[in-house]
């Protein structure tokens, strides 16, 4: 995978490449907040958690999982941006394909997430050929709320089919092609 914007690659991730910088961006407390999860602790766990999403990535054929979006300048990791089939309350995987994004604490409000879910966006409905996405997150999470409104998704309330039965609130979008009459 490789796809890029103005600012922005998005590419597979790298073991060798991405272990400090993914350490130093999921040891931060700010970005696992919402995540349902606990800081990384050494770059042992980094490139542990590299390596699963690489599984993951190949579990898929390439087709769903996450990826790294770096700086196009300088191959800086911004963050990660992902699409993949949501897990249901039972953890089993659903139809729904959801959309989601963490980014390094530093890269916040620069609009790189935004970017990065559009690009995604775009390569989920013209070469995915996808017809809807969906993206969750915790009311609280004020910020990715803000980039599911600016990325343009309805919002369609709170509900507890995803995540362990978290409760979260859903957003959607359809592709142009099969926006329901
Ligand atoms: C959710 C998260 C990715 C949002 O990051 P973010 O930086 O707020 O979102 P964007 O990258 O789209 O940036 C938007 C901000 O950059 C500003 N901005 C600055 N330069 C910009 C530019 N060139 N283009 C667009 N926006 C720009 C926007 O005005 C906006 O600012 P605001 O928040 O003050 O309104 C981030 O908070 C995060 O990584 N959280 C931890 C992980 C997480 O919880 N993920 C979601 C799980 S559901």
């Amino acid at each position: 995978m490789l796809i890029e914007s103005e600012r922005i690659l998005v590419r597979n991730w790298n073991i060798e490449k991405d272990t400090e910088a993914v350490f130093r961006m999921y040891s931060h407390p700010d970005v696992v907040r919402f995540l349902g999860r606990e800081c990384l602790k050494n770059h042992q766990e980094a490139q542990e958690y590299i390596q699963r999403l690489i599984n993951h990535n190949e579990g898929f054929g390439g087709k769903y999982g996450s990826w790294a979006i770096t700086e196009r300048s300088n191959e800086t990791l911004i963050g990660n941006i992902l699409l993949k089939p949501i897990p249901g309350k039972d953890r089993v995987l659903t139809e729904h394909i959801e959309i989601g994004w963490h980014l390094a604490r530093p890269m916040w409000g620069q609009g790189y997430a935004t970017e990065a879910a559009q690009t995604m966006v775009e390569h989920a409905f013209e070469t995915l050929a996808l017809k809807r996405l969906i993206a969750v997150t915790e009311l609280e999470n004020k910020a990715s709320i803000a980039v599911m409104k600016r990325l343009g998704m309805s919002y369609l309330g709170p509900c507890r089919d995803f995540y362990d039965g978290l409760l979260l609130e859903v957003f959607e979008m359809y592709s142009y092609q099969s926006v329901p009459l």
